[in-house]
């Protein structure tokens, strides 16, 4: 078939048959010379048969830095697209640019993190050759790439951003089939959270904000931020940047699930701030959490909206300041109620995180879409316009202030979505709701909540 054909060129043709052409003449002469010796012919016309049959696999090299966990964790050669249940299996992935000829592949990833190390692979490119720019790093931690130098080069990308022929994703969260489809069932689920039967997330929980974090100075000016935060509300930090660590597991505290599993029974707001504010760049940071019970707080610049259940996390950039976001944080420390309305979400969706659903999906897709798209052609002219810092991440001035207002915050700071309500003291509202209980003892106290709630979600 025409398919077959694209797939077996036939330059590949005419190699299996001058090696078959060369097998039988050594055989001849070799039987010449030393007529006891027996061949196995039968052996050489099986590995002449696996040759052939191997086109049938697309094959995939991953060209440097293949122990990177973003490629690593997925596994070399053709078991792990069956271990994985791939859609499409029929693949193989190598590692070693020495078993094929490179002309040979038909994919070849290029992790542009490390290219720097041993450079682009320089061969007679086939038209059915796709090369694939991958990587898992923000521009503003890429390396300084001569980007004209990889002009009409690339036919895929394969990263975080949305945007990209494979993604590559630090997390992805699925609606469940009880998800609501509009606003105003996802605003009766948060109400459900309310009942007295509902799951209180703040049980138990003495601590306020926290983060864990070793790399301090970084380009989104994060670490500023946490230190102007932490003038008005307690934050505890984590790792390399603070005076906190996980006792258990002192090496691997990091990834470790028991460190989160402390976390989450003491603490009510998560910090995932990100290293660097780029587009669609929300790590792990931000799944992880997502995960678990606290609140993420986020700080990046992905899209947050289109990526998780409405009302599910909290945006530092919807604040004016740090001392507001401090204010809310504060409210819903002391009133569980609307802490809890940040969980609505939790039994209808299913979050997945981590490099090997990472891994997984990315390694499955591409394996699916070489098979799929065998006759498109498709190529960047350029990608410095995807990927430069320039365009793609925002900058912020320190957000620390020498000289602070300390105003008293009795109000309730303005919330994300409606910045321009105003604002509503505490004793108007909900003068002692620092407990579901007594909201629901009195029902004119829960209307008028309700209607507040209300108004702060509409937009
Ligand atoms: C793909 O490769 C694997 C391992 O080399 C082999 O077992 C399998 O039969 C191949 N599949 C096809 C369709 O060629
Ligand atoms: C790559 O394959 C070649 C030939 O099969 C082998 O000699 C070499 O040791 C392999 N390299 C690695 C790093 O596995
Ligand atoms: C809170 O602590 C109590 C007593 O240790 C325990 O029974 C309960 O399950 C905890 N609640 C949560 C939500 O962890
Ligand atoms: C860590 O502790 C020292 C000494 O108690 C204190 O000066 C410093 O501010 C603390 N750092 C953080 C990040 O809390
Ligand atoms: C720490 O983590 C390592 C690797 O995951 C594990 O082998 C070790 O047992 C852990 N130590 C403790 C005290 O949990
Ligand atoms: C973010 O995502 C939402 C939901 O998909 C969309 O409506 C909105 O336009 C997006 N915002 C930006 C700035 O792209
Ligand atoms: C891959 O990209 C090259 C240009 O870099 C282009 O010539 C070739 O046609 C593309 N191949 C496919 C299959 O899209
Ligand atoms: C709220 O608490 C104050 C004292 O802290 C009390 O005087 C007032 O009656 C309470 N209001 C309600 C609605 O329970
Ligand atoms: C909530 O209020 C009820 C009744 O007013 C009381 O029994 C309970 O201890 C309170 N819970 C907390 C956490 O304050």
């Amino acid at each position: 078939m025409i398919k077959r054909t694209s797939a077996l060129s036939n330059l590949n043709y005419k190699k299996v048959f001058l090696c078959f052409l060369l097998f039988q003449v050594m055989c001849i002469v070799v039987f010449l010379i030393q007529p006891n010796l027996t061949f196995n012919l039968q052996k050489i016309y099986r590995i002449l048969l696996k040759i052939i049959k191997r086109r049938d696999n697309k094959t995939i090299l991953i060209w440097n830095s293949p122990n990177r966990i973003e490629t690593a964790a997925f596994g070399l050669g053709h078991e792990p697209f069956v271990q994985h249940g791939c859609e499409v299996s029929t693949c193989v992935v190598f590692d070693n640019t020495s078993v094929l000829p490179l002309e040979d592949y038909d994919a070849i990833i290029v992790n542009i993190q490390e290219l720097w190390k041993i450079g682009m692979p320089s061969f007679n490119r086939q038209k059915h050759q796709r090369l694939v720019f991958l990587t898992q790093e923000s521009p503003t931690t890429l390396p300084y790439i001569e980007y004209h130098l990889v002009e009409n080069l690339f036919n895929w990308t394969m990263s975080y951003k949305l945007n990209s022929d494979v993604l590559l994703l630090y997390g992805r969260i699925r609606p469940g089939p009880k998800a609501p489809t509009n606003l105003a069932d996802t605003h009766k689920m948060m109400e459900e959270m309310h009942l007295q039967s509902a799951r209180n997330y703040a049980a138990n929980k003495t601590r306020q904000v926290v983060w864990m974090a070793s790399h301090c100075n970084t380009k989104s000016l994060r670490e500023t931020y946490v230190r102007e935060l932490s003038k008005f509300i307690s934050v505890d930090v984590y790792g390399g940047c603070g005076n906190f660590s996980c006792d258990r597991n002192g090496t691997h505290w990091l990834s470790h699930p028991e460190c989160y599993d402390k976390l989450e029974a003491e603490y009510k707001f998560y910090l995932s701030f990100e290293n660097s504010i780029c587009t669609d760049y929300a790590t792990e940071k931000f799944f992880e959490i997502l995960k678990r019970r606290m609140i993420p707080v986020v700080y990046g610049g992905a899209n947050y909206s289109a990526i998780a259940p409405h009302h599910s996390y909290i945006n530092v950039l919807d604040f004016e300041t740090p001392e507001k976001l401090a204010q809310y944080l504060r409210f819903l420390d002391e009133n569980d109620m609307f802490y809890n309305e940040y969980f609505w979400w939790k039994e209808h969706y299913q979050v997945e995180a981590g490099v090997d659903q990472m891994a997984r999906h990315g390694f499955c897709d591409l394996c699916k879409k070489l098979h799929q798209e065998e006759e498109v052609i498709k190529y960047y002219p350029e990608l410095i316009s995807e990927w430069h810092p320039s365009t793609q991440c925002k900058y912020f001035n320190s957000w620390e202030r020498t000289t602070t207002s300390t105003s008293t915050t009795s109000t309730i700071p303005t919330t994300p979505t409606s910045s321009t309500t105003q604002s509503i003291t505490t004793s108007t509202i909900a003068p002692n709701c620092t407990n579901i209980t007594d909201i629901q003892k009195s029902p004119r106290l829960h209307k008028k909540l309700l209607g507040y709630v209300m108004q702060r979600l509409l937009p």
